[in-house]
Parts: structure tokens; sequence; C-alpha cells
């Protein structure tokens, strides 16, 4: 079997990651604008550069859940089969690698990666990050910004996603409110190309009627039992 799984904010937010359109989410407490365009970034770096700084502290402290181990359990249990997995995920966290999934796809980009605008390297990068940081590549100082997709940018590797959508049997949604384009479209075109398609949220998504099953509740227990329940169906 192919499985495409897409999560967002909701898989890692009972690793303390935060979600943004839940109660109390950080685009409550934060205007997106003013902190997640290339304007914002422009107009005032030091404002950014600290807002991602808080985020990326945050993310040295947490640790995967359940949720993000049962996929990386998936991975293995489906290559073990001759299955694949294309995880696809919006998180801008590492969580899925540090449970142990192999191959991840961030369409949002990474918080611990900073790109140079000056050369377009990109460096890992898990401390705080400012304008007198400079690029190892080309010694630009103060060039460096968060190596993630803002608003009104292109996410990255649409094609590779469009490619492996049209290759799966199964889309599963994990953890997202099914808000923002073009993650939030992906469940319509697996739809359209005969995929079968499941919702795991902790309540319905905006797309929740769009799926053909749903299952709800916290990610760390509903992530699990449903890779249980597909890998007795696989074998
Ligand atoms: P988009 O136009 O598809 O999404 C715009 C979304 O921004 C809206 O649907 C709404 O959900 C959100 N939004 C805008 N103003 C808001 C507000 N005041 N309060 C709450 N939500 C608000 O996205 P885009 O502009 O085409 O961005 C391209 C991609 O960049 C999107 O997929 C987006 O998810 C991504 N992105 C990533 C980050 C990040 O921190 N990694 C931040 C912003 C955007
Ligand atoms: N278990 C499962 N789902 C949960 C949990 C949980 N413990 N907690 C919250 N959720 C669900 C919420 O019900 C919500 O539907 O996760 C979803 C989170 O939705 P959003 O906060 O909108 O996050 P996401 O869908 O990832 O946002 C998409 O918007 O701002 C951009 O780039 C940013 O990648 C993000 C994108």
């Amino acid at each position: 079997m192919r499985i495409f799984v897409l999560t967002g904010a909701g898989i890692s937010a009972e690793s303390g990651m935060g979600t943004f359109r839940d109660s109390g989410g950080i685009w409550e407490r934060f205007d997106p604008m003013k902190l997640a365009t290339p304007e914002a970034f422009a107009a005032d770096p030091e404002t950014v550069q600290a807002f991602y700084n808080a985020r990326r502290a945050n993310l040295r402290r947490a640790e995967p859940n359940r949720a993000h181990e049962a996929l990386a359990h998936l991975e293995t249990g489906l290559a073990a089969a001759s299955g694949s997995l294309f995880l696809c995920t919006q998180n801008i966290d590492d969580l899925h690698e540090r449970a142990g999934s192999l191959h991840v796809h961030h369409m949002h980009g990474e918080l611990f990666k900073a790109r140079c605008t000056a050369c377009g390297a990109v460096h890992d990068w898990r401390d705080d990050l400012g304008t007198g940081d400079n690029c190892a590549a080309c010694g630009t100082t103060g060039r460096l910004r968060p190596h993630i997709v803002w608003f009104g940018e292109i996410p990255f590797g649409l094609d590779a996603i469009g490619e492996a959508l049209a290759g799966a049997d199964l889309f599963v949604a994990i953890g997202t409110s099914g808000s923002v384009y073009p993650a939030a479209g992906l469940v319509r075109e697996a739809r359209m190309m005969g995929l079968r398609t499941c919702e795991l949220n902790l309540e319905p998504s905006d797309n929740a009627d769009v799926f053909d099953e749903r299952a709800y509740g916290p990610a760390s227990e509903v992530v699990p039992d449903f890779v249980a329940r597909l890998l007795a169906e696989m074998r």
C-alpha cells in the first residue's frame, strides 16, 4: 500500500509546540502579517527574528509524542511490506525526524535551518539568529533569515507533492485545520485521483466533509490506533 500523510500543527500540539488557529493559538496572540511575511521581515527584521528565536528555543525543549513515533513505525512497517509512505508536513519542527521518520517533506521549511538571502545557501541553525550573524558560504553578514515559508511565499516541493499524491492509494491528514492552501486543497486532489481519504484530528477540520473516514481525539491516542489497524490490515 502507498500512503500519503499530511501533518499539521496539531500533531505537535501535545509536544508543546502550539497550534495556529485553535483558541489561544499563535495567530490569536500574534499578527501573522507582522511576523510571518517577507514584508514584515524587510520592515522589522529584529522583531521577526525574535519571534522565531523564541519558537526555536521552545523546539529545543520539546520532545516527539506517540503520534510522531507511530508514523515512524508506519514508515518501517510499509517498507517491510513493499509499500511506501510519503510524509509531508506543514510543520517547521523536527519532531518527525527525532521520532525516527527517515523521509520527511517540509513544505513550509524548517525552524532549525537558516537561509542566506545573499547567496541562497541553507545552514543548520539551532540557536538564536540575528542581524549580526554571517553566512559561512559567502561570508555576508546580516543576510540570514529563517528557512521557512511565510504568507505570500510558495511552499517547497509542490511538484514532488503532486507526484507522490498521484502514486498513492490512501491520503491521511493529521492535526491540520484545512484552512491554508495549497496544503488544504490536497484532500480534494486526492479524491479526484480516486484515493481513499482519512482525517485524524482533535475536531472536524474545515475539510471534514470531504474525507471518506474520520477519527477524532488527541493525535497521541488516535494516530497509534490508526497505524496499528492499518498495519494489521496489510498482514
Ligand atoms: P494562504 O494565503 O494560503 O493562507 C493565508 C492564510 O493566512 C489564511 O487562510 C489564514 O489562515 C492565515 N491568516 C492570514 N491572516 C491571518 C490572521 N490575521 N489571523 C490568522 N490567520 C491569518 O497562505 P500564503 O499567504 O499563500 O502562504 C503560503 C504558505 O506559507 C502557506 O501554505 C502558509 O501555510 C505558509 N506559512 C508558513 C508559516 C510558518 O510559520 N511556517 C507562516 C505563514 C505561512
Ligand atoms: N491532536 C490532534 N489534532 C489537534 C490537537 C491534538 N492534540 N490539537 C489541536 N489539533 C488540531 C486542531 O483541531 C486544528 O484543526 O490541529 C489543527 C491545527 O490547525 P492550525 O492551528 O490551523 O495548524 P495548521 O493546520 O498546521 O496550519 C497550517 O498555517 O500559519 C500557517 O504555516 C502555518 O503550517 C501552518 C499552516
